[in-house]
């Protein structure tokens, strides 16, 4: 086994975290600024998250930034959010890439403005063989979404349907399911967020707003995660080694 992989085993760490960011709008309503200050604060919790799963080698970070139920919300928010995305790329862009980081902006182009595009498209481009943290950014994504477009784009090239054809050709491929998903902000549910790859994921609840957590926060859910026994439908940990 290689070493960093020995090492998060031996630390019981996850090897893929995912997060939704929740409640940027009630952080923002808490101090009565524009709910958008409470996404830009959101970005900040990020970056202090992608720095902690560095410095604890987590090798995979999926963050659910901009749902496609979100195209629902006020033009403004959107218009914030398109502009934020942009903003944040181009004022981090090199620090992330200087860090060996990966970029991947997972979900549909479809609705999203040109300029937005392109700002991605680069990114991903250009970061494509970064050896470091893959940080998978869900923009303009729904777990419905992918799951109907993986099984079309089979169906269109007269693929079988399996679960290692669908797994494949997710849009998450070729990372690993998440082990652990963090969702923020008090809230208990998955949001259309990556339905097919959760299956046995271990899921976490913070009562924190997302611009409040920070590396202590996420040493807590990690914390909780280790103490865990992961089963994927068998007995106990124990049947693992033994006949099925
Ligand atoms: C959910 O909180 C959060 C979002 C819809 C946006 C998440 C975006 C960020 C954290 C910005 C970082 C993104 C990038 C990559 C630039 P909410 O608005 O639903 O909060 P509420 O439940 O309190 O209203």
């Amino acid at each position: 086994m290689p070493a960093k992989s020995a090492k998060r085993a031996a630390h019981r760490l996850p090897a893929h975290i995912a997060i939704v960011m929740d409640g940027n709008g009630r952080w923002a309503q808490q101090r009565h600024l524009p709910r958008l200050a409470g996404h830009r604060r959101g970005v900040d919790a990020l970056k202090s998250v992608i720095q902690a799963c560095i410095v604890k080698d987590i090798p995979v970070l999926t963050v659910f930034a901009f749902s496609s139920e979100n195209w629902s919300r006020p033009k403004t928010e959107i218009k914030g959010l398109m502009n934020l995305i942009r903003v944040a790329l181009r004022k981090e862009f090199d620090a992330l890439h200087k860090q060996g980081i990966r970029l991947r902006f997972l979900g549909s182009r479809q609705g999203l403005e040109p300029g937005v595009c392109a700002v991605l498209d680069q990114a991903e481009c250009a970061t494509e063989s970064n050896p470091g943290l893959v940080l998978n950014v869900c923009f303009n994504y729904g777990g419905r979404w992918d799951i109907v477009d993986a099984a079309s784009r089979l169906a269109a090239t007269g693929q079988a349907i399996t679960e290692s054809s669908m797994q494949a050709a997710l849009s998450l491929a070729p990372c690993p399911d998440p082990d652990l998903l963090i969702r923020t902000g008090d809230e208990h549910r998955l949001s259309n967020f990556l339905l097919w790859q959760c299956a046995y994921s271990e899921l976490y609840f913070s009562p924190l707003l997302w611009p409040d957590f920070d590396a202590a926060a996420l040493d807590a859910a990690l914390a909780d995660y280790a103490a865990r026994e992961r089963r994927f439908g068998r007995t106990s940990a124990a049947a693992v080694a033994g006949p099925v």
